[in-house]
């Protein structure tokens, strides 16, 4: 199986995954074969990818970490509350002024979110439960897939933190309480970009000096939008507050630091003026990660090992080291179901499929070659165990690459 843009879909494909609507409900499901009409449907509706059968190896299923279900749900609920937010954002001045101005439209008294609002908040708690009883309770090695398959970009990329955070913490034993408060900060960590023009979030090439500007105001508006929120902490708000920070303090907005490491702090170090939160700084490698993982406008999504070896750059100056050492040791480069080119050794140039992970070995996994290096269809497939050919490396294929019967 692998992953198709709508617009190349054509009549016949058929799905590998059933594509759910926005309020997580099947739209079509795994095994149907797409005719004309529902591809339409699909581009209209605003799917950029889907994930369709490749004729060889879809028995090879990808293990999930979060059901796509619940992250469909989860995304729907995000956008609602999004929607909420966003009306008082523009009843009270938004987009007008400087950010100082804008906070302080917003008064020092709680938000007046309506029944529907608060209803809304309830839910992502509810969510963020569900979210933490499918990771906590799960001990496969999954891969960290993108829900990609929708172009609202926000909900989707605020699931993708929530689930990524969730897993980094609660691998690193934090308690349910600090898990919550960190589930809910990577849902809402870019709520205040309610407060930034469309055309600059999605704009392709680089930012001019005063639409950089501009998005730099939205940790603190997100901060301040969730503190006024009937929310059982203000630990949330800081994530959202803090996630742009780097370790060196070359972030912003406030040029916070991070020793590298992941504790036991002391409740005042924690608290401690100038440095980053643990919670805060688990949310910035989520972020960095879903971000570099998902289609934009202006790029497209990097495989896992190119974003794999992008975040491992990144450790020491910009994210926590211990937290990018974790991350690695729980995030498989080369998932199970991934498309790969094998270099080196017998087979180099040949391609085929991750079939399983090991878990002390998970950079060296199995792998069943299926098409060789002159193009051509094995007539058997080869199984190749990495773990015993330990000069062969691998490389993730692109979207473009995927081989097909
Ligand atoms: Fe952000
Ligand atoms: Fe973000």
């Amino acid at each position: 199986m692998f992953d198709k843009l709508t617009d190349d879909l054509q009549p016949g494909d058929v799905l590998a995954r059933t594509v759910f609507d926005a309020g997580g409900q099947p739209l079509l499901k795994a095994g149907t074969a797409l005719k004309p009409s529902y591809i339409t449907r699909l581009r209209h509706r605003g799917y950029v990818t889907v994930t369709v059968e490749d004729g060889l190896a879809d028995d090879v299923a990808p293990e999930t970490l979060v059901s796509e279900q619940l992250r469909h749900t989860i995304a729907g609920h995000v956008g609602g509350f999004f929607g909420q937010m966003g009306d008082i954002a523009r009843e009270r001045g938004r987009g007008q002024g400087g950010v100082d101005e804008a906070v302080e439209d917003l008064g020092e008294q709680p938000l007046p979110l309506a029944d529907r609002g608060r209803e809304a908040l309830e839910q992502l708690y509810a969510d963020v439960q569900s979210l933490i009883n499918e990771i906590v309770g799960s001990d496969t090695v999954a891969g960290l897939e993108s829900l990609k398959t929708h172009n609202e970009y926000t909900f989707q990329h605020s699931v993708d933190v929530a689930v990524i955070g969730t897993l980094l913490g609660s691998r690193m034993g934090l308690s349910g309480g600090r898990l919550r408060e960190l589930a809910l900060g990577c849902l809402l960590h870019d709520l205040g970009k309610l407060y930034i023009d469309e055309a600059i979030l999605d704009k392709p090439g680089k930012l001019s000096a005063e639409e950089f500007e501009a998005v730099k105001a939205h940790p603190r508006m997100g901060y301040e939008l969730i503190r006024r929120m009937p929310v059982a902490s203000l630990l949330p708000a800081h994530v959202a507050y803090q996630h742009h920070e780097q370790q060196r303090g070359t972030g912003y907005p406030n040029g916070l630091v991070g020793d590298n490491r992941i504790g036991p702090r002391l409740h005042e170090e924690r608290m401690g003026a100038g440095k980053m939160l643990l919670i805060a700084e688990i949310g910035a490698v989520a972020d960095v990660h879903s971000a570099v993982s998902s289609d934009r406008p202006y790029r497209r999504a990097m495989p896992p090992d190119v974003a794999a070896d992008l975040i491992e750059g990144m450790a020491g100056k910009h994210l926590n080291r211990e937290i990018v050492e974790l991350f690695t040791r729980i995030v498989p480069r080369f998932p199970v179901g991934r498309w790969v080119e094998v270099l080196g050794g017998e087979f180099s140039g040949a391609r085929g499929v991750v079939t399983e992970l090991h878990v002390l070995r998970m950079d060296r996994p199995n792998v069943r070659v299926l098409i060789d290096a002159d193009g051509e269809r094995r007539a058997a497939p080869a199984e190749l165990d990495l773990r015993t050919h330990e000069h062969v490396q691998l490389r993730s294929l692109d979207r473009h690459e995927q081989p097909t019967r």
